[in-house]
């Protein structure tokens, strides 16, 4: 039997699986993949050969003139109960299925290196997978449970990510404390108040330990969103105006912009009617240059490729006062320098969201910041300034740590093998 248990982290945009070794009780490896999916054009018998997984998945894309189905963000269709499945190369996906491909390519690749058919498995979940709604929230982890089963996980249990982050902490300190962990990924932010104890590390049930618990919808995907609407749309003729009927000047539908923010509403345009209301908009606005832009976007699937430009913004945000937002394709030319000032006024009201939600989850829990003994903030938008800034204004003395931004979670899920061990 195999003495491994696999921590997995199934996240918006990266996860990650840690192999936890339960007689050594360390861990050995942790794996990291893109969480991104892409069904080549061409498709042949062998399904295994139809789709890539990862990183590789952006390069067989991009190779393939980005005319295959590129999935991102899958995590987010897991609480949306109006996705039900979608056909690809002859075949129904649902959710489970899509979500089940990404953890099969991580068991295979830790079983390749444990060498057993390791079944056993943690698996993180955010606090809320989409907003309070128990119904979506039950769905989402139902095939959440059912993509574990179909990548061949068959001893399942599931843990909070931000408490997997907590773990990952617990074992870097010395003394007793009780933290505030922050998990800021691509989709959610997590929060839990929770007391970490070295000493109790391993313990058979840690829920005494467990203070607090809350989460909220908002993480680097919404800033990429808010950064395409404020500095994007611009390009692509938010705002043409075109002659509806004759004398009668009208602006564009502002519906079309908000369309090309989200990854997952471009399918909007994929109707044969929106074609043609795009091509009738052209015409009208006198072949306005900006909104040609936007077609051409639409027609040659350029979305993920800003949005990869929009990230790289943002990430080098986080360390330079000012990044160059680049983008010149197909004859789409976008060449604009944004500051740190420009960059945290675009994502001004989601950090204020984030910050209200704080304040409410505080409250709500009887907690005082006298009562928080240090901050642990992990996930990859916690290295935006902007959030960094929010934690120092509002607990200026309280000292902010930080561990593997990418991996803290796996690592903690892996420590969390006491959960196979509850009552
Ligand atoms: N250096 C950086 N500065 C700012 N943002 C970054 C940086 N590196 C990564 N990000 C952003 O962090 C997000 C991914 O973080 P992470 O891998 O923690 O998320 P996730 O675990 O996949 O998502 P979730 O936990 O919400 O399901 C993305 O939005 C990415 O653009
Ligand atoms: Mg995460």
């Amino acid at each position: 039997m195999s003495k491994f248990l696999y921590g997995i982290d199934f996240g918006t945009t990266n996860s990650a699986l840690s192999i936890y070794d339960e007689e050594k009780k360390t861990i050995i490896k942790t794996i990291t993949v893109p969480s991104l999916l892409y069904f080549h054009q061409e498709y042949g018998a062998d399904e295994a050969l139809n789709y890539v997984v990862g990183k590789n998945a952006i390069a067989a894309y991009l190779n393939d003139g980005m005319k295959g189905r590129f999935i991102k963000s899958i995590k987010q269709i897991l609480s949306r109960s109006s996705f039900i499945e979608t056909r690809i190369h002859n075949k129904r996906y649902n959710a489970s299925d899509l979500v089940a491909l990404i953890l099969k390519d991580l068991k295979a690749k830790a079983d390749k290196i444990t060498g057993y058919d390791c079944k056993k498995a943690v698996i993180g979940r955010p606090v809320f997978f989409d907003d309070d709604s128990t119904l979506k929230d039950t769905l989402a982890q139902t095939r959440l449970t059912k993509a574990a089963t179909i990548a061949g996980f068959s001893d399942v249990r599931f843990q909070f990510e931000p408490i997997g982050a907590a773990f990952a902490y617990e074992k870097t300190i010395s003394k007793i404390e009780k933290v505030l962990v922050a998990d800021l990924g691509g989709g959610t932010t997590d929060f839990t108040f929770l007391v970490l104890d070295p000493a109790n590390a391993g313990n058979k049930d840690r829920r005494s330990d467990m203070i607090a618990s809350g989460g909220i919808y908002i993480g680097g995907d919404s800033f990429d969103s808010a950064f395409m609407w404020d500095k994007g749309t611009p390009y692509f003729g938010k705002n043409t105006l075109y002659e509806a009927t004759p004398g009668k000047i009208l602006t564009v539908p502002i519906s079309l912009f908000a369309n090309i923010c989200s990854w997952d509403k471009m399918n909007f345009f994929n109707g044969l009617r929106i074609q043609k209301d795009l091509e009738n908009y052209y015409h009208y606005s006198k072949n306005d240059r900006k909104f040609k832009n936007l077609i051409t976007l639409i027609d040659n699937n350029l979305g993920y490729s800003i949005f990869q430009s929009i990230e790289k913004t943002k990430i080098e945000l986080s360390d330079l006062p000012v990044s160059q937002f680049t983008y010149n394709n197909m004859g789409i030319e976008i060449n604009e320098e944004i500051s740190r000032p420009q960059y945290d006024a675009v994502i001004e009201k989601d950090i204020r969201k984030i910050s209200t939600y704080l304040d409410e989850f505080m409250l709500k829990n009887n907690i005082v910041p006298e009562d928080i003994d240090s901050l642990f903030l992990t996930g990859g938008t916690s290295l935006v300034g902007g959030i960094q800034q929010l934690f120092k204004t509002k607990f200026p003395h309280i000292p902010v740590n930080s561990g593997d931004n990418f991996t803290s979670v796996a690592k903690g899920l892996a420590y969390s093998g006491y959960l196979f061990e509850e009552e």
